[in-house]
């Protein structure tokens, strides 16, 4: 199946940060985050990337979890420690994808497909549950100060 099709059979709608995704799941059962705001524990989402689509650097307030359905493999770029780490999500274990992976609340993060083409289908979860005023987008130029040493990963993957 083509990623249109299933863009189109998953109802996925563009996502600001890139690619393309719809939540599957938001918990009735509610909790408070570390600041103190009224969240809902959890919260699941599919999410699509397909070709040159990129999802760029943001960062969230909860970890979060990533799963791979099916598809190509993804790229998952993260700063943690002032170094540049990447995670391949995918099927192929033997070449060290994982299945599963994690990004820690707060990093800075980004994902595109590893081939840059055809598409990769995930899912997100987070908890405390997403909320888009705990979601912030990176900007190239605060994004190059923090991280000098990473200026071209950071053009390519910064939306402004
Ligand atoms: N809901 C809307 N956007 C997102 C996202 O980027 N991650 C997660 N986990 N849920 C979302």
């Amino acid at each position: 199946m083509g990623a249109k099709s299933l863009i189109d059979l998953l109802k996925l709608l563009p996502h600001p940060e890139g690619g393309y995704f719809r939540e599957t799941y938001r918990s009735n059962e509610k909790t408070v985050n570390a600041e103190g705001a009224n969240r809902s524990q959890s919260t699941a989402i599919y999410f699509l990337l397909e070709n040159e689509n990129k999802s760029h650097f943001h960062r969230i307030k909860s970890d979060e979890l990533w799963f791979f359905h099916q598809g190509e493999p993804i790229e998952i770029l993260y700063f943690e420690n002032s170094e540049l780490h990447t995670i391949q999500l995918g099927n192929d274990f033997l070449t060290g994808q994982v299945a599963q992976a994690v990004i820690p609340a707060n990093v800075w993060f980004a994902s595109r497909l590893a081939g840059g083409t055809g598409y990769g289908l995930v899912s997100c979860t987070v908890s405390p549950g997403f909320d888009f005023l705990d979601f912030e987008m990176a900007t190239k130029q605060n994004l190059v100060a923090e991280f000098p040493d990473f200026s071209e990963i950071i053009e390519e993957m910064t939306l402004d």
